[in-house]
């Protein structure tokens, strides 16, 4: 979900709207806006996307020069108007993100007091808890205190109050927020991205903080209830604006701008580090734990097979949901390493604080700077691919693995290990990369070729092995984020265990298989899918497309590039034949059904 909220702007209403246009990739379920107009709340939503709310807004205007919004991706209840925020008591209006674990409990308390609800949505309880606290004191803030200890769970919650017509109260807990301001007007948002040429100054709220944001000033007291400090930071506009220029669609922009992304990324690594602490010791560590969700934990998989082939590290590889509960047993001399793009990933967040509960030292990769998870470790890596707003990941990916790559090299030199593979790198095995994605970008049209395989295909297998398993897995989900074909990524000789049993006439089977050491067990793994019927599509570099040429129904040709750099060029192929695959199909391909971007609740 996303937040965002304007103090003293003569046109709240529609500034609040622009800030949701920001954050609409944050959930696109539903919307809505209040303001404060002559003391009293009046309150906009629709579900759907935001251009729903916009309607509805032109229809029936909203004056005011303070308010709150939401752009909703529903925990607790279908997205309708009913659960779309704000949620309302008489006296107070509030947006959330996050998740109120205690609702339940809450409500009953509350309605056994009399009070009506109208949604299913866990939110509904805050306004009412407030509420109730404010007929007990006087200091709204200290209100919204009392609510909050209440409350289990995640949140960032932005309260608009009856007849207090210049200030926000903020509080947050878990899920990110960020309070703006310029000369006149004052701001709050999940993600600075929606300060983004609004704010000249931001400063991150800190978990538990009780903030009262006027137009002017702020004023915070922290989690023992004492007034504190927040560092101002002035924003960079340059970073933050995002738009599709000539391209159809973010994803399709956000695909070409790989080989700037990536080189801007290494060119900066030597200066982007941000230490809180003495810089990783590769030498040091016995094992390192990687742990992400969704596209950055394929990059973290990637990883694994370099760190472990090249520097001679043991890895392994979590998916932060499990990693967080399982709670394992951590090694004394072990790193952990946190992959997330936004930064925020709830679950992802979550397992970074349990490793530093351990002692374990946290390094990070990510992309939006000063976010939770780069501020709560000990060491960060910038990917410099600039805002991503197509919710399927892409630039991000391949920006991890050169951050990811980086790391494995100095890992090899800390560790005197694979001097011959680094050796057999090249000098600028980085150029090589930049310079293969630039062909593998001219091959869209031969990509195209292939779309009748998958234009009407309801699944389709990605296969591949070693270091290319990771970009099978990605493949698939790349395909099915945003064509919905229902997709899965196999480690190739694992095709018989079971995964053999769904191939059928005509099911379309990609194949990714640079000639490299494995390359003879991938083909035939591919003629055991073939002899059973299914259409291969090979993804393979020149030598392996010559030796393929009669096994595969299609080929599409990427560049020759050194085995272990061939994650990067492979990733284009199959970030490019979903995106396609997925025009053709008509499907919303920047803002995916049920998707979000970046997603704070777990
Ligand atoms: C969501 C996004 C994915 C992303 C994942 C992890 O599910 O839709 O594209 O890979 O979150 O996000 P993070 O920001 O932690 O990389």
């Amino acid at each position: 979900c996303g937040i965002f909220g304007v103090v003293n702007d003569k046109r709240a209403s529609h500034t609040l709207l622009r800030g949701l246009k920001a954050l609409e990739y944050r959930g696109y379920d539903s919307a809505g806006i209040a303001t404060l107009q002559k003391g009293n709340i009046s309150c906009r939503r629709a579900p759907g996307k935001l251009v729903n709310l916009e309607s509805v807004v032109n229809e029936w205007p909203l004056s005011g020069a303070t308010g709150i919004a939401h752009t909703r991706w529903a925990t607790h209840g279908k997205p309708t108007e009913l659960n779309a925020h704000p949620h309302r008591a008489t006296n107070v209006a509030v947006v959330h993100n996050g998740i109120i674990e205690n609702a339940d409990e809450l409500r009953e308390q509350l309605k056994a007091s009399g009070v009506r609800f109208f949604s299913e949505t866990d939110t509904e309880v805050l306004p009412h808890l407030i509420a109730l606290y404010l007929t007990q004191c006087e200091d709204p803030a200290e209100a919204v205190r009392y609510a909050i200890n209440d409350v289990k769970g995640t949140f960032a919650l932005a309260i608009i109050i009856k007849g207090i017509e210049d200030q926000i109260i903020a509080t947050r807990r878990g899920s990110p927020l960020v309070v703006g301001f310029n000369v006149d007007s004052a701001f709050i948002a999940s993600d600075m991205v929606a300060t983004s040429g609004m704010a000249d100054e931001i400063l991150y709220l800190e978990e538990d903080d009780v903030a009262v944001v006027r137009a002017d000033s702020v004023t915070i007291t922290d989690s023992d209830g004492f007034e504190a400090e927040r560092q101002r930071v002035k924003v960079d506009h340059d970073l933050f604006t995002a738009s599709k220029g000539s391209y159809e669609h973010y994803m399709l922009k956000e695909i070409h701008e790989q080989p700037s992304a990536l080189a801007r990324t290494w060119e900066g690594l030597a200066s982007i580090s941000v230490p809180r602490s003495k810089e990783v010791d590769f030498a040091k560590l016995d094992k390192l734990q990687i742990v992400a969700c969704g596209t950055s934990f394929y990059a973290g998989l990637v990883a694994k097979y370099w760190f472990e082939r090249v520097a001679g590290l043991i890895v392994e590889v979590d998916l932060a949901s499990e990693f967080r509960y399982r709670e394992p047993p951590m090694s004394k001399k072990g790193g952990c390493l946190f992959i997330s793009q936004s930064g925020e990933t709830a679950d992802t967040l979550a397992a970074l604080r349990f490793a530093k509960s351990k002692k374990q030292y946290c390094l990070s990769v990510v992309n939006v700077p000063n976010s939770s998870i780069a501020r709560e470790s000990d060491y960060v890596l910038r990917t410099l691919c600039g805002p991503e707003i197509g919710v399927a990941s892409t630039k991000a990916f391949t920006s991890q693995l050169a951050v990811l790559f980086h790391l494995v090299k100095k890992a090899a030199q800390q560790r005197k290990c694979g001097q011959d593979l680094i050796k057999s790198l090249g000098r600028s095995p980085e150029h090589d990369v930049v310079s293969s994605m630039h062909q593998v970008l001219m091959k869209e049209n031969r990509i195209k070729e292939v779309l009748p395989l998958f234009k009407d295909a309801t699944s389709a297998i990605f296969l591949g092995r070693g270091q290319c398993y990771p970009i099978a897995l990605e493949g698939a989900l790349k395909l099915k984020e945003i064509s919905y074909i229902h997709a899965e990524g196999y480690a190739a000789g694992e095709l018989k265990h079971g995964p053999i049993a769904l191939i059928d006439e005509g099911m379309p089977v990609v194949v990714v298989a640079p000639y490299d050491r494995l390359f003879e067990k991938v083909v035939s793994n591919l003629q055991e899918v073939r002899a059973r019927g299914a259409k291969v599509l090979l993804i393979s570099d020149k030598l392996g497309c010559e030796m393929c040429k009669s096994y595969a129904d299609y080929i599409i040709e990427l560049p020759t590039v050194n085995e272990i750099l061939a994650p990067f060029i492979n990733s284009v192929a199959v970030q490019l034949l979903s995106y396609f695959t997925a025009v053709e199909r008509g499907t919303d391909v920047d803002q995916p059904r049920n998707l979000a971007k970046s997603v704070t609740v777990e």
